[in-house]
């Protein structure tokens, strides 16, 4: 037995059948009890006639008799080895002084000359993570179809929470009642994904933002994966999660190792709230202490393509004038980028449009008192650009086929030494050059047919090959803060969390639609990794009017910035963007440190009211957003946890911007928010009359 335990939280582990299997994962329990659970395993029910019990080990054998899908599909070229069956040869377990433990668990199969070592871990604050790495003992060539993680689950986990999305829509989400069969969701984008971003929760039926037992799952991963959720006949149910391999892509060659992605996984006993405090203070430990979040200024939706060096200084004056700290120039400077059609790859600023080049422009700014940031998109190349024409051969596709344009462009192989070597000289020799703190890094074509020179399958490598060059920009260049951004928030997961400070969440700069997408997103992300800006008065997107009020709150609580043309703005406007950004400023270490208060309110209301919070971290401070997204009169409760029972909290409203929606006896209501920490847990407070599209922001102080 292995048993890994924190206050909250076990993972009790049978490792006497190859690969480890997970006996019990949920709330804390004592060793006599796990050792009880695992003294039963030999007497769990069989799948049909199989005369041993069907165990969604970590890694489901075929050959054990598993019925499910395998978590190993492979086999050594030409050989019979396809359904491997493992031994266990060595278990190590480790505690931690801070309270983690993990464990190591070493099988075997001689026939098929392969060994897999399974590798877990508890973090002190529940955070369970596992990876796994098959090694090739043979003498011959392993081709690998695929290794996932299997995390087994109780039958109280009779629903789904899963997460989908699209340009301009990400992190939208789906609740159905487990059905029996597989919901699979696979992604071949070659980067994280709008579209099936890499998380999925199963829970109880009642689950909501503090109630009902969850489990929640992720794969820390930027290339392609698949994630299912079945449900077997037997009522047995299991998440397998992991790296989709096209065919051919990974070889293991005699001695070589495939590591998984991590698998993150969380238990809650009490909703999402718990889920989203551990997967945050995770994601915190991983960005490490981040310095005050500076108010942004990107340029893209200011004025596109259309640069030119007094545009750009004019903007740059306004910026600083509202208390910007960090002005982005966005896509449109190098050479040849007039539109998207060319330019990608030929990362030389293009002096046609910048005449003396950009160090005028990023003196400037910083002599404004704000950081320059620089926009790339190191990882592609247009058809139409300099380099291309000189190595047609540096991109990632099939040769003898036409091109499968994406936005016009094609992906450079940075699994080439040459191509790789190339972009990392031109982001080393512009960082040096130019007093750039940061890199907003953009990715916006998915990988199609994605071959390297031999014409193997090369997503897999390419995903490592961008690590690899991440790294090396942060190694040269230690200083600079990155941003991932991919068609807006298609690259958000916790592998690349690790080279990166920051994720644009959406192009969207839509309120209304970026509420939702936050607040979907900040399940798993603080909000301070969160950018999201206050956009143009009709937003781009969507063509929707909001107010200049709503705009501002909804940027408020994460890493704000601005995306709009403030130069054409009115003085009114620009006052109230002033005036908000100092609010910002004021708040941003509880919005940015506190634990994120989430409510039942979307759920509650068909989506049409959104509130949520953060509080800091000694309670006394809480900031919170009420938020109309929909027609929606009747009565809401809202409950808050996290805040402190004994200290009585007084509310004041945050005034965002003069256009601020009306609160029909706002007094009255405040005073009705102004209660303890306890009261407002049990009796909760009033959703008050908004109108459609608006928002209200309040503090409450607490003594
Ligand atoms: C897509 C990004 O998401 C936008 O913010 C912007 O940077 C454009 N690319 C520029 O081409």
């Amino acid at each position: 037995m292995l048993h890994l335990a924190t206050q909250s939280t076990s993972v009790v582990f049978d490792v006497r059948w190859g690969v480890p299997f997970i006996v019990y994962w949920g709330g804390h329990i004592d060793d006599a009890e796990a050792q009880r659970l695992v003294n039963d395993v030999s007497q769990r029910p069989r799948a049909g006639v199989i005369d041993r019990p069907a165990l969604a080990t970590i890694v489901p054998m075929h050959g054990d008799g598993w019925l499910g899908h395998p978590g190993l599909l492979g086999r050594h070229r030409g050989g019979s080895d396809w359904a491997p069956r493992f031994q266990t040869t060595h278990v190590e377990c480790q505690r931690g002084i801070d309270g983690a433990s993990s464990a190591t668990v070493t099988a075997t199969d001689a026939h098929a000359e392969l060994c897999l070592v399974t590798n877990i871990e508890l973090s002190a604050i529940g955070l369970f993570s596992v990876t796994v790495e098959l090694r090739n003992d043979s003498q011959m060539k392993y081709l690998l179809d695929e290794l996932s993680v299997t995390l087994p689950l109780p039958a109280s986990a009779t629903h789904l929470t899963t997460f989908h999305g699209r340009w301009c829509g990400e992190f939208q989400t789906q609740s159905i009642e487990w059905p029996i069969g597989a919901w699979i969701a696979e992604n071949r984008t070659g980067r994280t994904s709008h579209e099936q971003p890499p998380f999925v929760l199963a829970h109880e039926s009642n689950m909501g933002a503090h109630d009902g037992q969850c489990w929640a799952a992720h794969l820390a991963w930027s290339g392609n994966h698949v994630i299912r959720a079945e449900r077997q006949v037997y009522n047995r149910r299991y998440l397998q999660v992991g790296e989709l391999l096209n065919p051919g892509e990974v070889c293991l060659e005699p001695g070589d190792v495939y590591v998984t992605p991590a698998v993150m996984a969380v238990y809650s006993s009490s909703g999402l709230q718990h889920v989203a405090r551990t997967f945050q203070a995770h994601a915190r430990s991983v960005v490490g202490n981040l310095s005050a979040r500076p108010v942004t200024l990107n340029t893209w939706e200011a004025m596109y393509f259309d640069h030119s060096p007094s545009k750009v200084l004019e903007l740059a004056d306004v910026a600083a004038s509202v208390g910007v700290e960090r002005f982005v120039l966005d896509d449109g400077w190098f050479n040849g980028r007039r539109d998207d059609s060319a330019g990608l790859g030929d990362w030389y600023v293009d002096t046609n449009v910048y005449p003396d080049g950009l160090g005028p422009i990023a003196q400037a700014v910083t002599e404004k008192g704000m950081q320059f940031g620089l926009w790339f998109e190191p990882e592609m190349v247009n058809p139409d650009s300099d380099v291309y024409r000189k190595h047609p051969e540096w991109v990632l596709e099939r040769t003898g086929y036409d091109h499968v344009l994406g936005r016009r462009q094609l992906v450079l192989d940075l699994t080439r030494t040459d191509a790789y070597t190339y972009v990392l000289s031109r982001l080393d020799t512009l960082l040096s050059e130019l007093p750039i703190a940061y890199v907003k890094w953009d990715m916006n074509r998915p990988h199609i047919a994605a071959a390297d020179e031999s014409g193997t399958a090369a997503t897999h490598r390419q995903t490592m090959a961008l690590y690899a060059l991440l790294d090396d920009v942060r190694r040269l260049h230690p200083n600079v803060e990155i941003e991932s951004c991919s068609s807006g928030g298609g690259r958000m997961d916790f592998e690349v969390l690790r080279r990166v400070e920051r994720f644009w969440t959406s192009d969207t700069n839509d309120p209304v639609r970026r509420q939702v997408i936050q607040h979907h997103a900040s399940l798993f992300f603080p909000p301070e990794v969160l950018g999201c800006h206050i956009g143009a008065p009709v937003a781009h997107t969507t063509n929707r009017e909001s107010s200049l009020s709503m705009r501002c709150a909804t940027a408020f609580f994460a890493h704000m910035g601005i995306e709009w043309n403030i130069v054409g703005a009115t003085t009114t406007e620009r006052a109230d963007v002033a005036h908000v950004v100092a609010e910002h400023k004021a708040l941003r270490h509880v919005l940015h440190h506190g634990e994120v208060l989430l409510t039942d309110s979307m759920r509650d209301t068909g989506a049409a009211r959104l509130v949520h919070g953060v509080v800091s971290e000694d309670k006394r401070t809480t900031v919170l957003s009420f938020a109309q997204l929909d027609e929606y009169s009747a009565d809401t409760t809202v409950r808050l946890f996290g805040l402190d029972a004994n200290l009585i909290y007084t509310a004041r409203r945050i005034i965002v911007a003069s256009d601020d929606p009306t609160i029909e006896n706002e007094n009255e209501w405040l005073r009705s928010l102004s209660q303890s920490g306890k009261s407002w847990a049990t009796d909760g407070a009033k959703f008050p009359t908004l109108p459609i599209e608006s928002t209200v922001l309040v503090v409450l102080e607490g003594s």
